[in-house]
């Protein structure tokens, strides 16, 4: 069944057929962490108001700590920053192309909308191949397994993760004040146009939410921050008293938990921090918005069955925030790190690019802006891999971008020896095995041998470049795992 015919029946229904072998009454051998189902709540009245949703189950929302009330006041800069981002999602017939950052918008927000419609018919899908094993396999699964019954279980699961998904969608509603109508429309037409499926970047961006705010995210968390809060203690130690704020700038800052906990070292900091995505921003806009630990859960691993060790794993449920957030602790600025700063000159004491450098199409770009936007003498502090995506037009291995930026005018300054060995025996980038976007307790594991460096703006001598290209890069989400 296509998707589009999905959405036209009830949730209940599209399910019907995935699991037609009868549900067993014996235990579960390995009994998975089934929350008991939130009270339903009637649906929002812009959902319920138009016929293009379908009427699936009541959507539990998870309201259980979510305090929007209380978000505390924004600052003069804050709410500069608001005001510039709501004024760049004005459309007008002239500017409206799929680039314009409300269509970007409109296109999230859509798939926020089909998340768990989307992974329901993977589902219904997967249940039905099951049921084209030949019966001698099904009688021996149903004998030894409780395999048959977990499309149902999980079928029941799903709400919830469709829950926050449309709590993330309502919340961008909101903030980015906009009229329900206008995504009602907008996926109207989408639909009836062309195909879409934006849901490898919608769990992209909730894996990000394990990564950055969960407990589950803490073995990828610790040892990728140590070595960069460690430097930036230093550096402030070494800040004049009367200098002033100590200024950091956090580039594709993805959920944003690294600026947070950068900005939670010492009030003397100031952190800015910049993402392009517009699943990050949304995401990030929502779960800044949680103030209670453990407020929300949902279930992170049961739209993918592999690498599991036991159903209890696949549906286990991961709460958020792990940590109390206070969203008003960094200045968020959404869009294009090249054209967002592009007015700016030396505003930051440090600049912290984590797993970023290598989603330019030309790292040089970058490069050259983290020259301009340091003070003279200030510290570039890069940890990540050097994964080129998206279509790069310069693929630099690790020595020639050291090279490079030497002839930029950065010195490479030495780091300790705990924070990993050399990569090369005559540069200080020091490897270190970080792990990216994995379940610690699967049988998978994607890591890399991360490169750790702190270079010092010297001088910005070069001939200068021509301005970068005028449309964001092509980032394509999900690149680096
Ligand atoms: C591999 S992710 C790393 C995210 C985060 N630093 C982390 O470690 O979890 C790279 C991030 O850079 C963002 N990004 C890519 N190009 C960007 C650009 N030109 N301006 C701002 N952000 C960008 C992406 O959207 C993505 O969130």
């Amino acid at each position: 069944m296509r998707l589009s015919a999905l959405l036209l029946l009830p949730l209940s229904l599209a399910l019907a057929s995935a699991s037609q072998e009868p549900l067993v009454n014996s235990q579960p051998t390995d009994e998975p962490t089934v929350e008991p189902a939130a009270e339903p709540t009637p649906k929002n009245a812009y959902l319920a108001s138009t016929e293009l949703f379908p009427p699936g189950p009541e959507v539990a929302h998870l309201t259980t700590g979510s305090t929007l009330d209380i978000e505390p006041p924004l600052s003069p800069r804050h709410e500069k920053a608001k005001a510039q981002l709501l004024d760049s999602l004005i459309r007008t017939p002239q500017n409206w192309a799929r680039s314009h950052p409300r269509y970007r918008l409109l296109e999230v927000l859509h798939g926020l909308r089909r998340h768990e419609y989307r992974y329901v018919e993977q589902l219904r899908e997967w249940g039905e191949a099951y049921q084209t094993l030949p019966e001698a396999q099904r009688e021996l699964i149903r004998a030894s397994t409780t395999y048959h019954t977990n499309f149902d279980l999980i079928r029941n699961l799903w709400p919830k993760n469709g829950a926050l998904a449309t709590n993330i969608l309502e919340h961008a509603l909101e903030y980015y004040e906009m009229d329900p109508a206008e995504l009602a429309s907008y996926i109207e037409t989408a639909e009836a146009q062309r195909s879409w499926d934006y849901q490898p970047s919608i769990t992209d961006a909730l894996n990000h939410l394990v990564r950055d705010w969960t407990a589950d995210g803490a073995h990828e968390r610790e040892p990728t921050y140590a070595p960069i809060l460690a430097t930036i203690k230093d550096l402030l130690a070494k800040h004049p008293a009367d200098a002033g704020t100590f200024k950091v700038l956090v580039p594709g800052a993805g959920l944003g938990r690294l600026a947070h906990e950068i900005a939670a070292l010492d009030p003397r900091i100031e952190v800015t921090a910049n993402e392009y995505s517009a699943y990050m921003n949304t995401c990030y806009r929502y779960v800044t918005t949680l103030r209670t630990p453990s407020s929300t859960s949902w279930h992170p691993y049961i739209n993918w069955w592999s690498h599991q060790p036991s159903l209890a794993e696949t549906t286990r449920a991961v709460h958020m925030p792990d940590v109390s957030i206070n969203s008003s602790s960094v200045l968020w600025i959404e869009g294009d790190f090249l054209r967002e700063f592009a007015s700016e000159e030396g505003a930051y004491h440090a600049i912290v690019s984590l797993f970023f450098i290598d989603t330019a199409k030309s790292s040089l770009d970058y490069l050259d802006a983290f020259s301009r936007l340091l003070v003279p003498g200030g510290s570039w502090l890069n940890l990540g891999p050097l994964l080129y995506g998206s279509s790069p037009k310069l693929q630099l291995n690790l020595n020639d971008l050291l090279a490079v930026s030497e002839a930029m005018g950065f010195a490479f300054q030495p780091t300790p020896e705990e924070f990993g060995p050399l990569t090369l025996p005559h540069r200080t980038a020091r490897a270190r095995e970080l792990g990216y976007l994995y379940n610690a307790r699967s049988m998978r594991r994607n890591t890399y041998q991360a490169q750790f460096w702190v270079a010092r703006k010297e001088s910005r001598t070069y001939t200068p470049f021509p301005p970068p290209e005028a449309e964001p890069y092509n980032f394509a989400p999900g690149s680096h795992f």
